[in-house]
């Protein structure tokens, strides 16, 4: 049952009497409580959260120096454990200060639980969630908007998409189910069923994208086209399918590294497990399609690419096609990083049985 999907969010900090406030005056003072491992709560004005927050980072900037890899890291660390302790007070699910946006995802995700405290940073994440979500986001290869739940990966660039949008149109085989593996926001699914599949069965490991793409369709008649199961690769589906698509995480998960996001980070054993329960669900003249990027290898990250090793070693599947497209660069916010940006490109890998 969806209703027994427990989704992610942040967790609510009950309210101890006596704890620090700040109100906007002294900051220097707020800074000293954090830094004694004591919380502070943040009156009056929303306002007055932000000029906490910028605050704390002029003082660990004067601390600490932030250039090296391994500095910056510490300093997130750090920026991490004192901004945590600034608390902010929601009542009736509203935030309990003066000039404060309204974030309908605190009814949604606290139907039990109407007052209590956050961390000050959770509260401006699930704010910014709740503008894309009310908002929506235009997909140039869909025709309606899409709706991204809080926590829940979504595409900002879309050349990727683009390719599969393009193989969609040329392909001319059977289209009458098909498996997406890590649905996320659910945009493979839905350019599926734009080019005429009967059936796509999803799955996702992170319960929001379950929940949300579950309650995004309602009882449209998409919900009856698409199918989800919260579960590891292709939880409970086990019939063979004609496609089968995914668009794993891009990166591999370094050791002692802060990389938790299953949605940009893999484990070794994501591939070798993928590829090994694909083999048993492709249908044979089926195609096997994995969205994927130079990302890791032209960031020095690692030169192993898993679906080369997969053709090179694994002995289940060979290779089609293989389609790429440079990612165009980024926005000037991450100008730093443009000169490995430049040679980004997005593939879209096509797979048949061996
Ligand atoms: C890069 S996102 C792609 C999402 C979506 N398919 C898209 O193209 O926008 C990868 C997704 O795979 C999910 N995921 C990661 N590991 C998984 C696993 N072992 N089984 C199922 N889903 C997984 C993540 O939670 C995330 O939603």
């Amino acid at each position: 049952m969806i209703s027994d999907i427990k989704v992610n969010k942040p967790e609510p900090i009950e309210y101890v009497v006596g704890t620090e406030t700040f109100k906007g005056t002294d900051l220097k003072q707020a800074i000293e409580v954090l830094e004694s491992g004591s919380p502070v709560l943040i009156k009056g004005f929303y306002s007055n959260g932000l000029s906490l927050i910028k605050e704390l980072h002029t003082h660990l900037n004067k601390k600490l120096p932030n250039k090296t890899f391994l500095e910056q890291r510490k300093y997130r660390v750090e920026f991490h454990k004192l901004s945590s302790l600034i608390l902010i007070q929601i009542i009736g699910h509203k935030i309990a200060v003066k000039r404060s946006p309204s974030i309908g995802w605190l009814e949604k995700l606290y139907p039990e639980n109407s007052d209590f405290l956050l961390p000050f940073t959770k509260v401006q994440g699930l704010n910014s969630s709740w503008q894309w979500f009310l908002n929506g986001i235009t997909i140039p290869v869909l025709r309606n908007k899409l709706h991204p739940y809080y926590g829940t990966y979504f595409p900002t660039r879309f050349e990727h998409l683009e390719l599969f949008d393009n193989w969609l149109k040329r392909y001319d085989g059977p289209k009458k189910s098909a498996i997406d593996v890590g649905v996320g926001s659910g945009v493979l699914s839905l350019q599926m069923v734009k080019h005429g599949f009967q059936k796509v069965f999803g799955t996702d490991t992170n319960p929001n994208a379950i929940v949300g793409l579950t309650e995004f369709m309602g009882d449209t008649k998409l919900s009856r086209k698409i199918e989800l199961d919260f579960g590891n690769l292709f939880g409970k589906w086990k019939k063979q399918t004609e496609l089968i698509v995914f668009n794993p995480p891009w990166l591999p998960k370094l050791h002692n590294l802060d990389s938790i996001d299953e949605a940009i980070y893999y484990d070794e054993n994501l591939f070798p497990d993928f590829f090994s329960e694909a083999k048993e669900r492709l249908l044979p003249e089926g195609k096997l399609v994995l969205i994927f990027s130079n990302l890791a290898q032209i960031t020095n990250v690692t030169k192993d690419h898993p679906i080369e090793k997969e053709l090179a070693e694994g002995g289940r599947f060979k290779l089609e096609k293989c389609f790429k497209k440079r990612v165009k660069t980024a926005s000037s916010k991450t100008k730093r990083d443009q000169h490995w940006r430049a040679t980004e490109e997005v593939e879209l890998w096509v797979l048949t049985n061996k």
